[in-house]
């Protein structure tokens, strides 16, 4: 039949279990928009980096995003782009001094307030794969697929590390597993919206398989919720 509501996936885990790479493939292979909800929380740490500011006053965060002019679109590729004051800032989001800060930020009630509303704002306009920490349980709680996406620390380590290596920074493994779970620790005890799995999400274990088969795990769940 006819199905002309927007269609919504929501993909949640930890850092490095695989959700950009696989959520902007879902995106390509169903023809959706992939919003990165992780990039508008380092979008903000980044401009708090830039200008100097205590990442720990919440205040101080307002006071700098009210002063500048931080904006979401939809790029060529159907992929999220940001912008600060006008300037396309979406491929420094992901540099290691970004990183350090992107935890406190996102731990911000009246931050994660606003990100949520212009998160919601998307998915009301646009079909979308969304992926986050709080995309099934808080963003979009009716999303049509909710998926937790998972792997052992050590090996999202070793894929963050590489990320890093392919954008020429050299961290060492071990201190790479130490970030890892010390960023899903305060990711998954901070008071507002923690990194939790929704009671309605199919979990999946990305650390023994491939890109490939995530993707098509994924996109028959789409296609499953669709024939119901
Ligand atoms: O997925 P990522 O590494 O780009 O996420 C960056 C940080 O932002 C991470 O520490 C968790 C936080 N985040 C969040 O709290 N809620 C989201 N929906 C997305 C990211």
């Amino acid at each position: 039949g006819f199905d002309v509501a927007p269609v919504t996936i929501a993909i949640d885990g930890p850092a490095g279990a695989g959700k950009s790479t696989v959520a902007k493939r879902v995106a390509e292979r169903l023809n959706l928009m992939y919003v990165d909800t992780g990039a508008m929380y380092r979008a903000v740490a980044y401009l708090c980096a830039q200008e100097g500011i205590d990442v720990n006053s919440e205040c101080a965060v307002e006071a700098v995003l009210d002063a500048h002019r931080v904006s979401f679109e939809e790029g060529e590729d159907r992929t999220l782009q940001v912008l600060i004051d006008g300037v396309n800032v979406t491929s420094r989001l992901r540099a290691p001094e970004v990183s350090a800060l992107v935890s406190t930020v996102a731990a911000h009630p009246r931050v994660r307030q606003l990100l949520t509303e212009w998160q919601r704002a998307f998915a009301e306009r646009h079909s979308v794969v969304m992926d986050g920490r709080d995309i099934g349980t808080v963003v979009l709680p009716h999303a049509t697929v909710k998926v937790f996406l998972t792997a052992a620390p050590e090996e999202r380590a070793r894929r963050r590390q590489e990320e890093y290596r392919r954008m020429g920074y050299e961290v060492p493994l071990d201190e790479m597993v130490k970030n890892v779970i010390e960023r899903d620790r305060k990711d998954s005890e901070r008071a507002v919206a923690p990194l939790r799995m929704a009671e309605d999400a199919v979990r999946i274990d990305s650390t023994d398989k491939s890109i490939d088969s995530v993707v098509d795990e994924i996109v028959q769940l789409v296609e499953n919720a669709h024939v119901r």
